[in-house]
């Protein structure tokens, strides 16, 4: 019995990180970024490897007497034969809220010209999601401003959603709109000192775009205001593959600091499929046996811990959550393809973006029929839940009855009233970017269709009507969002209120 205790003990010290020591090994092979080393007996997976000059590599490949390792910076001066060494120390990043507002690589460093950022904390850039026990359902929304998603589809904090789409479809628009709505909502409970609204820190993670591409985001963000509650992890094309596997991975331990500290934070991943080319390329180079499309075995695995970070904690555990919006580009609206199905499989829904849509101007391009929140109404509001409840089912009438009504064939006045209604609800659901809405204002207009209030309008007037309308409650009733925003129900007071503003705004126009 002792001797097996005493056995366990032993195994157990070997992979205790103060057991571990330093040790020397020598590069017997270099190319393409990935290093073949041997003397590193102990080395862990995912352990840091020192190749002097301030280069650093990292073990992915654990053979019997050799390590297969990447080296992340500066490969090129790597030489066959020199001397390496272990760390011990896997892989890390620095974070904490001096990380917000600043532009850096997947290892942390600023590349924007502001300086080192001052902070002494750091996080595993891998580590294993949390277990059951620590989480709770998802159930406080995540107001993404866009009137569509908010309505039909609604994001709870700690869910993962994913945005699907081809090229140019508008799906990083809608990523950007939910960050810059983060941002103008903390920015109102600071100047406000609201408790009622917890700020959201977002992380924005580009993957193998191209630098003018990146550089066009962090501008935007910067130009609405939400550049200083936002890091933006950069790995663009011109990086090399390790660089752009590890992207996702940083910007996730990154948000799993403000979670970890009871509060709330989002990351994009934009976007995953060329993160797992990248990832493909790396392990071809780094001789792992391929499958399916080439890409390696464990492809699944890969973004399945990636997203399972991704968590709504519970109050013992200090309950902060951690949103993710991964992105996925489709060729030709293939959704069947091998990672696009991965994904689809691993996230709580998916937004559907579809090319036709776009280009009929329905942006956001957001297919109504088959996009899905698996939380559904459990993050939404009171209010939102009461306005929003019948839409789907409208909006999926008028899709069916629209098909009917281009045959020309007589309908009943039931049916025509569905379809005109339906096109007004189509034409509220478009909006233009970076203008997201407050979520008291979406509960007013919704509220106002579901009385018929643009009934009469003309379809292509309806948004116009809309603008009007609102600004009309922003001027006359500003107390009445505000006690929206607050109750975030709808009284039998405010509902009054509702009527007399919309009266009120009919009479005048
Ligand atoms: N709601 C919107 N209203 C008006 N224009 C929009 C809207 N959404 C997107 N666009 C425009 O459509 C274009 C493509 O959008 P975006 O870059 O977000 O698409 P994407 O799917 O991320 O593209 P890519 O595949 O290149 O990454 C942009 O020029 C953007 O300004
Ligand atoms: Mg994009």
């Amino acid at each position: 019995m002792q001797t097996i205790v005493a056995d366990i003990e032993k195994t157990l010290a070997q992979f205790h990180p103060e057991a571990h020591c330093e040790e020397t090994g020598k590069v017997m092979e270099v190319g393409d970024g990935v290093a073949r080393i041997e003397g590193l007996r102990n080395i862990r997976l995912n352990e840091m490897i020192d190749f002097g000059n301030g280069i650093t590599g990292l073990a992915l490949n654990l053979e019997e007497t050799s390590v297969g390792a990447v080296v992340l910076t500066e490969a090129n001066t790597v030489r066959e034969g020199q001397t390496v060494r272990s760390t011990g120390r896997l892989l890390e990043v620095p974070c904490g809220r001096a990380m917000l507002g600043r532009v850096v690589d997947p290892l942390g460093r600023p590349f924007d010209g502001k300086g080192p950022i001052e902070t002494t904390e750091v996080n595993p850039v891998e580590r294993p999601a949390p277990g059951i026990i620590g989480r709770q359902s998802v159930s406080a929304p995540l107001q993404t401003g866009i009137l569509s998603i908010d309505a039909v589809i609604p994001i709870g904090r700690g869910q993962r959603e994913l945005i699907i789409g081809d090229r140019s479809t508008g799906k990083t628009t809608i990523a950007m709109d939910t960050i810059i709505n983060q941002a103008r909502l903390n920015h109102e409970a600071e100047l406000t000192v609201d408790v009622n609204i917890h700020p959201v820190y977002s992380i924005y993670v580009a993957i193998g775009q191209r630098q003018s591409s990146v550089a066009q985001v962090v501008r935007t963000l910067e130009e609405r205001g939400a550049l200083k509650y936002t890091v933006v992890v950069v790995a663009t094309a011109a990086d090399s593959a390790a660089m752009q596997y590890l992207a996702p991975f940083s910007g996730t331990a990154i948000g799993e600091w403000f979670m970890d500290h009871g509060m709330d934070a989002l990351v994009v991943y934009d976007d995953l499929s060329k993160h797992a080319v990248a990832y493909r390329q790396m392990s071809l180079v780094l001789r792992r046996p391929s499958g399916r499309e080439a890409y390696p075995g464990d492809i699944f695995y890969l973004h399945s811990r990636l997203l399972e970070r991704s968590v709504c904690m519970s109050q013992a555990c200090g309950g902060g959550t951690l949103t993710s919006l991964p992105i996925i580009e489709t060729q030709n609206g293939d959704v069947a393809a091998y990672i696009p199905t991965n994904v689809i499989s691993i996230t709580d829904g998916q937004i559907y973006l579809e090319s036709d849509l776009f280009h009929q101007g329905i942006r956001p391009a957001m297919s109504i029929g088959i996009s899905v929140s698996r939380v559904g109404s459990a993050a939404q509001t009171k209010a939102m839940k009461e306005v929003a409840g019948k839409v789907k089912l409208e909006l999926a009438q008028y899709y069916e009855m629209k098909e009917f009504a281009q045959f020309g064939s007589d309908l009943d006045a039931k049916t025509v009233a569905l379809i005109e209604h339906g096109k007004r609800i189509t034409e509220l659901f478009k909006q233009v970017q970076y203008n997201p809405f407050p979520v008291e204002e979406e509960v007013v207009q919704l509220w106002a269709a579901q009385q018929g209030f643009f009934d009469q309008t003309p379809v292509e007037k309806t948004r116009e009507v809309r603008e009007k309308f609102l600004e009309f409650v922003r001027m006359r009733r500003k107390e009445l969002l505000q006690e929206i925003r607050q109750r975030k129900k709808l009284t039998p007071e405010i509902k009054k209120s509702l009527e007399e503003v919309s009266a009120e705004y009919q009479s005048l126009s």
